[in-house]
Formats: structure tokens, sequence, C-alpha cells
């Protein structure tokens, strides 16, 4: 069986292998992976300069609108652009991939048969070039739409003209019982129409649309269709006294599948479309502008598909399949249809010719490329093409069985571009919910050194920081609002720093809205006097630990000397914090420290993140005595996600451990003085693989809180522990960016 497409297409054989121009199908197959849709640009635009010399303006100007269903993608509108052509759409999402590309909304036809307020309102405001009204119905909905937005517009309506074309009964349209449009019978509903337009300055009422179906090979179909629309129209103007001057002919142009289907000559018919209006016209209508859909007769046979061939078997049966890497999933027309493609094997065109069935490898019976075909003789690691799937295939593609769209490829002459790229498998999962979504409690994270990361990566040359990492981690995670600190390890300008990372937080509320962040200082050794804690206060922070580890002009450090607590001077600074209202922050502090710090202040106090000294003697965790010393002025244990404070023993840091340590905690804290302080350090590059390892970064935080539920605590005590405990007390704080 010769293919009509090896006719038409520039494919030629050598060496038993078959090409696309110089391109060998196999070597664009491995190039470009498979399931592959190829588009001939070549035969593309001989298409388009066919309808563009035939179907031009004379007396009457005629336009082709490209029906974007049956295929789309940016790089194809440019093309259409070339050529002036316009472009239909049905749906919010055909509107916003117009917007996407650039299209000019005036050559962009809107259908649909149920428009949703919002693609109205869009498209009237876009100013498309034609709404097509589908019903009195929606034509009540644009005149109160156009009214408020002020915007005029013009209308068509759809007509159901009742000529029944030849096709599958899913592409009839125009049956009298079908759901599109408005009968051509009812003149009562078309008085109606027209008085409301008439009513209404802001709607131009243009004229009539008809669509019969699609892939229909009889040009009876579209000639009776012609002057069935023709009479009518001529009728309506008699009977309301008006002119209309557009008619719209719908798409449906049908090609051919196989050698022998029929295919509509195009020149012939928009030949006749034109003719026989301008014959109603000298008969005293008015049409002046003539339009016609097509899509399938456009895009159908200027593209093939490739698939890799992954081996053949037998059935006991006796019927010999061929298995195909794509099928159901990229051309959904033969399971729906039962449309039938031609085949070949790229890699063995000369090969013997056998009767297989050519199947793809989804879970269904149905999921078939070709049925009883003869095929030359496929083998693993060939590659087979079918042809003519230009139309309605990528368009009506899957993600069924973990498919994964392909990509789109245009070559014309000696050039290939990817007009539509292969999806990826993390495409696959970009809408699910995570688990993190799916659980009711949000963390308030007490200690992230967020700022630092900025500071740090700012200086290393690092981009858009926030937004790549922390934006999306955060996003995917079960923390609802935090409190951000720049750590200070060394001696370096902090305010300088601080200044930096808050530059790199600019965008912060539309890349992270409600989250509720506080800014907070880890350690104070680069504040050398009050007055610089003053300007990082005026600067937005109001958290500071007076240590990291070290010890330094204010206090002592939990790996410093045991016996220095804090100086004179650190005594007010503490008193000063006390005085501005900021979070006195504990952590870090030696034993002695903390106590002398207790001695001071009583308010305001937290210890955001360690574990318990009652199963790791880590000089960050807090002894039992410590625990209640902080429980009794209302201070907040921040738990922590740090590896070592869990044991000292390296196989001990599990995630019953920390379990231990979380029981133990609450057990002296109570419910009501508990918080969680993850010390997240996967993106810090000194400190990788810090934490627990089951809740390695924020992503995995919601083990947390299904590690509370359980341990058997309540909603209200996972609330108040998670979140509420420290955004009660602190939310007054939070910065705002
Ligand atoms: N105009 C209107 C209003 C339409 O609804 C359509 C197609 C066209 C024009 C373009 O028809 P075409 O020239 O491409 O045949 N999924 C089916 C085809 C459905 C067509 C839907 N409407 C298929 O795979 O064959």
């Amino acid at each position: 069986m010769k293919t009509n497409s090896l006719q038409t297409l520039k494919m030629n054989v050598v060496d038993n292998e078959l090409y696309l121009g110089k391109y060998k199908i196999s070597d664009l197959g491995k190039e470009y992976n498979t399931p592959l849709y190829v588009f001939d640009e070549n035969h593309l635009r001989a298409k388009l300069d066919l309808y563009k010399e035939h179907f031009k303006d004379n007396d009457v100007s005629c336009r082709v609108v490209y029906a974007s269903k049956a295929f789309f993608a940016p790089y194809l509108l440019d093309i259409l652009n070339e050529y002036n052509m316009m472009i239909d759409s049905v749906s919010m999402g055909d509107l916003m991939m117009i917007e996407h590309a650039h299209f000019d909304f005036s050559k962009v036809v809107l259908h649909g048969n149920y428009k949703k307020e919002e693609e109205l309102e869009f498209a009237i405001n876009k100013g498309v070039g034609y709404l097509v009204a589908d019903s009195l119905e929606e034509l009540k909905n644009i005149d109160l739409i156009t009214r408020k937005l002020n915007k005029d517009i013009h209308v068509l309506l759809r007509i159901n003209s009742g000529v029944e074309a030849h096709t599958h009964e899913y592409m009839q349209t125009a049956k009298l019982n079908s759901k599109f449009g408005e009968s051509i019978y009812d003149f009562d509903l078309h008085k109606k129409f027209i008085d409301i337009c008439k009513k209404n300055s802001l709607i131009h009422f243009d004229g009539y649309h008809s669509h019969i179906g699609s892939s229909i090979s009889e040009a009876s179909s579209f000639s009776e269709a012609s002057k069935v629309m023709l009479d009518f129209i001529g009728e309506i103007e008699k009977r309301n006294g008006i002119t209309i001057n557009t008619l719209n002919l719908g798409g449906g142009f049908g090609i051919k599948y196989l050698d022998d289907d029929k295919m509509i000559d195009i020149k012939e018919m928009v030949t006749n479309i034109v003719s026989r209006v301008k014959e109603y016209n000298d008969k005293g209508l008015h049409i002046k502008n003539i339009l016609i859909e097509p899509g399938r007769s456009i895009v159908g046979d200027s593209s093939f598909t490739i698939y890799r061939c992954g081996g053949t078997k037998k059935s006991y049966g006796g019927k010999t399949y061929v298995f195909a890497d794509g099928g159901m999933t990229d051309n959904i027309r033969p399971a729906l249809y039962g449309a039938k493609y031609h085949v070949d094997n790229a890699s063995n065109m000369n090969g013997n010719k056998v009767l297989v069935d050519v199947v793809g490898p989804c879970c269904e019976s149905g999921d078939v490329v070709r049925s009883d075909i003869y095929l030359q003789e496929a083998k693993d690691g060939d590659y087979l093409v079918t042809y003519c799937t230009g139309a309605y295939c990528y368009a009506m593609s899957s993600n069924y069985n973990g498919a994964i769209r392909s990509a789109t490829i245009f070559v014309r002459d000696d050039e290939v571009k990817v007009a539509v790229n292969r999806e990826s498998y993390n495409d696959l999962s970009k809408s699910f919910s995570t688990l993190n979504d799916i659980r009711k409690h949000k963390v308030f994270d007490c200690h992230c050194d967020v700022l630092y990361d900025l500071w740090t990566r700012k200086a290393q040359g690092v981009k858009n920081r926030f937004k790549d990492y922390h934006v999306n981690q955060l996003r995917n995670s079960s923390i609802g609002g935090a409190l951000w600190t720049m750590y200070s390890e060394f001696d370096f300008n902090l305010i300088e720093a601080c200044k930096i990372a808050l530059e790199e937080l600019k965008e912060k509320e539309k890349l992270l809205p409600n989250f509720p962040v506080i800014l907070g200082l880890e350690g104070l050794r680069n504040v050398h006097e009050i007055s610089e804690l003053d300007t990082l206060y005026d600067m937005g922070f109001r958290h500071a630990m007076v240590t990291w580890n070290e010890e330094n002009k204010w206090a002592t450090g939990a790996k410093s000397n045991p016996e220095r607590g804090f100086t004179e001077d650190g005594i007010k600074l503490l008193k000063h914090m006390e005085e501005k209202g900021m979070i006195i922050d504990l952590a870090h502090t030696n034993e002695k420290s903390f106590y002398d710090a207790l001695k001071v202040v009583k308010k305001n106090i937290i210890y955001s993140h360690g574990l318990c000294k009652a199963f790791c003697l880590h000089p960050r965790n807090l002894t039992d005595a410590q625990l209640k010393a902080l429980k009794e002025v209302d201070g907040l244990f921040g738990i922590t996600l740090a590896n070592s404070f869990i044991s000292e023993n390296e196989e001990n840091r599990t995630f019953d451990m920390f379990k231990k340590h979380v029981k133990h905690a609450i057990d002296i804290m109570g419910v009501d003085n508990i918080c969680f302080g993850f010390d997240f350090m996967d993106y810090l590059s000194e400190f990788p693989n810090s934490n627990l390892i089951d809740v390695s970064d924020a992503t995995f935080s919601y083990r947390i809180i299904d590690m509370l539920e359980e341990m058997g605590y309540n909603n209200e005590e996972i609330d108040k522990m998670c979140y509420k405990n420290f955004f009660d007390r602190y939310g007054h704080l939070v910065h705002k960016f």
C-alpha cells in the first residue's frame, strides 16, 4: 500500500531507511525522544498558500480562521500571522495561551456552547475580533457585560442549520438535536436576538456562523450548508428589515488519512463558496465578509508521529503485536472514533510485510496505533511512523498511565525547531497537593538562617537565591511563618550583611505572600555597641541571641568557658532588649549565661532551638532544670532537628530517639510552652546533612505534624505547639517588607 503522505511530504527512502528531506527518521527519534510529532513545515506552508491563493479578498473579504483546537503552538501562530490568518478559541485556557503567544486578539474568534462569564468578560475586554454567541441566553449575558465594561464587540450567532454531514456521529454538529447554536427554523427567537442587539449600541451584530461537523469528505455537505445559510440570511433580512454583512461557514474539511479516503479539494470548495455568496449578493444579499474555519485540513497531513518499536509478541491465537512506545496517550483518535492511520517501519522500509497490530504500552486493549496492517517486519529498536497526525493528536493527548506529552518539532529545509517541548516527569506531579498541603496544621519555624544564606549566596554571585531555593522549599512545606536570622560565627559587618539580605527579600510579599516573618540575629559578636542594635532594630530586627557558641562582649556561648556568663554590658543589653519588646533568645548561651539572663529579664524569653540533655549531653541541649526555669518565665522551648543534638551516638540519631526528646520536653514544659525551631541546614554549604534524616529539609516538615498526631496530641494542642504559642505571643513583631 502506498501512503499518500509519502507522496505529498518530502519523504524518501535511502538504504532501507525513511527520510524527511535530509533527516533520517530514526535519527530524529533518537535525538528528540519518542513519541515525537514532526511537522513538515514546507508542506504546511504549501497548504497555507493554497488557502491564500484561492480564498482571497475580491468584492467580499475572505478570511481564514485557523481552528486552533486542532493543534496549538505559538510557533504555528507566528506562521499563521505571516499569512494574516485569524484563529479560533473556545475557552479561557485557549485565550490565556493566545495571550501568552502575543497573538493579536482582534484576530481571534471565540466559540463555545457554554462560555463562562469570566471567559466572556476576558474576551470582550481584550477586544476579540468576533464573539460567536451560541444562544439567545448567552446574548443576554453579552448584553450585560458590554454595558458593565462599556466595551463594544462584534457578534455572530451560531446557527444549527440542520445539515447532517457525512462523518462520525461524534463529529456531527448540526443535527436537529445538536447542543450547538440556535435552530435555523426558530424565527421568533431570531427576532428577539436582533431586538436585543438593536437596543445595545455596543453590540455590533454582524451575522451568522455555521459549522456542520468535522472530518467531512463530501464537498456536497458544504455546498448544501452554504446554500441553506444564505437562504436563511435572505429570510432574516426580509423579516426584520436589517442587513447581514458576515457569514462564517466553519471548518470540517476532511483530509486523506489512507489511500482510499476522499479528500476535500480545497481550491474547488473555497471557490464554490465565494461564487455562491456573490450569486446571492447579486440577488440582493449584503454579505461583505466570508469566514471559514479549517483546522484539520491545514495541519492534519503536514505532520507524522515517530515511535520507537519495543519488539513484537505473538499471541497464542496467532496475532502478532508490534509494540510502539506511544498510542492512545498521544493519539486517542483510533480509540475514540475508530480512526485508521497508515504505519511504516521507518527503519526497514523495504522489508517483508506481515500482518500485525501496532499497539501502545497502556493497560488498555484499546490502546491501538493501527490494527490489522501489513507492516514491514519490525524489531526492538526500529522506528515506526504514523502519518497525518498533525490534527487532534497532540491536542487531545493525555497523561494517562503516567505518559508524558511528547515534543513537536517543525522541519523546514535545513532547520529543525522544537515548537513544543517534551514534558518532564516533574510536570506529572506539578498539580498535586503535597503532603504538606494536605496536613491541617502549619508550623511557625522559630529558627531558620535564611538571612545568612541570602547574604552569603549573594557574595558568591548566586542570583535569585530566595526565589529559586527558599520560596520553592517553603511553598512545598508545612511551614506557615518563620523567624529568619542572620547568623554570626565570625567577624563581619553585620549591619551591611543584613542590608544585603533584606535587599534580596524585596519581592518577598509577591513571592511568598501570607507568610509572616520576624527578623532575628543569631549571635551579637558583631554588635559592638547597644546603639548598633538600635540601628538593626530600626531596620526591622526584633529578635536576638546574644551569642553563638563563642564568648563575646555580652555573654558566653555554649561551647565556651562554663564559668563565664553575662557581662555587665551584656546585662545592660538584655534590659535594653526587654524595654524595646524584642524577643530574647537564650539558645546558644552556656548554662551560666542562661541562668544569669533569667535573673535579669522575665519576659519575651525563648530558647529557639535545642533538645534535651536527658537524652544527649550536647552543650546546646537543656537540662530538665533549665526547661523548668524557662517554663517559670512563660518562655518557649523550640524543638530542633539538628542531628547531633539527638544522641552522642551517631547510630541513635533516629526518628524514634528524636520523639523521646519531644515527649520529654512536652512532659516538662506542657503544650503551652513548646514551639519548633527546625534549623534546617540543607541549604548551608557548611553544614550539609546536619538534620534528622527523616526530616532533612522543609519539604518533609509534614512529618512533624504526623508525629504529633501519632503521639496522641489533639488538634488544639498541635496547633498551639506548631504555631499559636509563638504567633500569639510575637505575631505583632512580624516584619513589613
Ligand atoms: N469551527 C468550529 C466551530 C469547530 O468546532 C471546529 C472543530 C472547527 C471549526 C474545525 O474543524 P476541522 O476543520 O479541524 O475539522 N476531535 C475530533 C475533531 C473535533 C472537531 C471539533 N471542532 C477529531 O479528532 O477528529
